[in-house]
């Protein structure tokens, strides 16, 4: 695993938009894996900005997203769907129908997880994932766990997560406590990963790229990936 430590936020993500920003010109129709929460922002505030400036072109990139919240529609603000559109999707000349993410609100959760996999699968599996990690190294929603979950599943969040997240909930009780999300054996088929991390992760991601590759802390098993790297902001 390659870990670069930068000084800011603000490089992180601009190192992390350059990356992203390769990857696309280097295959114009490339599939990009991508992730929520407030690392990647910056990230995309800096792909909406080249995208802006006619450096990139988006026309034919196609996304898939980790992870949704279950019981989420789309229009909800808080909505992995609905962060994507706003913060990506809607900024960028991406074609709208290009860009998948599980549903949230399907019927039969089994059969949606199934749907998603084969998806992703049907795409040739992400030849860039952009991940973040949770305090606890959860990858996704690839919580700790007695396993590595392999394929796309539904999950319990974990309390502190659920705390975690809650910052962007008007009530701790609004948060949902369960999410589908893409499992760790999806997330290994990528050809490259890409995790930024804020300084608020240093510990986490210290045990995620130098201890054991365990399930305790799912990010651990980058470390058997042939090509991932860590971006880590000091501050
Ligand atoms: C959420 C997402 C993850 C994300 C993590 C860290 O739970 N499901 O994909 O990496 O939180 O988020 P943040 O970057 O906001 O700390």
């Amino acid at each position: 695993m390659k870990i670069i430590r930068v000084e800011s936020y603000e490089k992180m993500s601009a190192l992390a938009a350059q990356i992203i920003g390769g990857q696309i010109l280097l295959k114009p129709n490339c599939v990009l894996g991508l992730a929520t929460g407030s690392s990647p922002l910056g990230t995309y505030q800096g792909l909406v900005r080249a995208c802006a400036e006619g450096l990139l072109d988006f026309s034919q990139v196609r996304t898939v997203n980790l992870d949704e919240y279950c019981g989420l529609t789309g229009d909800n603000p808080q909505s992995y769907r609905y962060f994507m559109d706003t913060n990506l999707f809607h900024k960028v000349n991406v074609d709208k129908a290009n860009t998948y993410l599980p549903n949230g609100v399907a019927g039969d959760m089994q059969a949606e997880c199934a749907r998603y996999e084969a998806l992703v699968e049907s795409l040739g599996w992400p030849d860039l994932q952009l991940l973040g990690i949770g305090h606890n190294g959860h990858i996704g929603f690839n919580e700790p766990a007695p396993d590595f979950p392999v394929r796309a599943h539904t999950v319990q969040l974990a309390e502190s997560t659920i705390q975690a997240n809650s910052r962007l909930f008007q009530r701790i009780e609004d948060v949902p406590t369960s999410a589908v999300t893409m499992g760790i054996g999806t997330i290994m088929k990528a050809k490259k990963v890409l995790l930024i991390a804020g300084a608020d992760k240093e510990e986490i991601v210290e045990r995620a790229c130098h201890g054991p590759v365990t399930p305790q802390v799912p990010a651990s098993i980058l470390q058997l990936h042939r090509d991932a790297t860590v971006i880590l902001s000091k501050n």
